[in-house]
């Protein structure tokens, strides 16, 4: 039985399963090096823009930052604020967020920042991180080069439960032009072997596809350029702080609010 669902709202119980085989660890390490190696803005006030179940903010805050989490799925906030009760969240698209806290670091992580859609909206969202960050603040977040994207290449993770064995498969279209790129999802529950069940509604096949910003690496530098912020584009590569080859599609981006 295939049916449709969005993962960030009916799915969004499956959405930290989805996301087993991700580092967050990892990722707050290299997060905490970026920010003690650009940031000089002095305070520890961090905002994690689409923060999804809050995985980083929970890590982020054992490193010592004061966080708030802003997504616009009250599903995932829902999640995000029962696993980091200190946080503050706030339900919001990134582009247009209200308040006049102000931050020394700001991340948008999972290639989130795509979801600034169209192209005037991302161009917001970079006016608005601008705006919210301290002078000597970080905007930290990861992109992909539409040029990089290979419409045949999906991931899939599998993971096993006591009565089911799960399947997610994601991965990106483009149609060669245009600011639009698609990202398809799939979740698939199968009953597992070892499990004796009536339940007669397994398999279930659930689908998700979801509009996203096509941009190349180029533009964003003078979009972040135009904004205010001096750029530094690194490798994707949470293990280690490297200057981007500019041979990869992949790349994080460093912008620094100058003081
Ligand atoms: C791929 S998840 C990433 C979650 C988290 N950053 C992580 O790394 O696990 C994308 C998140 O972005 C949120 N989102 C999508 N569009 C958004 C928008 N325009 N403004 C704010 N959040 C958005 C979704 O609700 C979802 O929680």
């Amino acid at each position: 039985m295939t049916e449709t669902g969005n993962l960030y709202a009916d799915l969004s119980g499956f959405y930290d399963l989805f996301c087993a085989e991700v580092n967050y660890a990892e990722q707050c390490a290299f997060t905490k090096r970026v920010f003690d190696a650009f940031s000089a803005s002095g305070g520890q006030q961090y905002l994690d823009l689409a923060c999804g179940t809050g995985a980083h903010i929970q890590i982020m805050q054992s490193l010592g930052f004061t966080s708030t989490g802003l997504d616009n799925s009250a599903h995932m906030l829902e999640q995000a604020a029962s696993r980091c009760p200190e946080a503050k969240f706030i339900l919001s698209d990134m582009s247009s967020f209200q308040g006049n806290e102000q931050y020394d670091l700001i991340s948008c992580f999972l290639y989130s920042i795509h979801y600034s859609h169209p192209v005037s909206n991302l161009k917001r969202t970079l006016k608005r991180t601008f705006d919210a960050l301290k002078p000597g603040g970080v905007f930290v977040f990861n992109t992909v080069d539409i040029d990089g994207i290979n419409n045949c290449h999906f991931v899939s993770t599998q993971v096993n439960t006591t009565s089911s064995r799960l399947t997610f498969v994601s991965g990106w279209s483009y149609a060669g032009q245009g600011e639009v790129m698609d990202l398809h999802l799939s979740i698939t529950q199968e009953r597992a072997d070892t499990h004796e069940t009536t339940d007669n509604t397994m398999p279930r096949v659930w689908r998700d596809r979801h509009t996203m910003t096509a941009v190349n690496i180029e533009h964003l530098s003078r979009w972040l350029i135009e904004t205010g912020y001096e750029v530094t584009l690194l490798e994707h590569d949470y293990s280690s702080l490297q200057a981007w080859s500019q041979n990869s599609f992949n790349i994080i981006v460093v912008a620094s609010k100058p003081q």
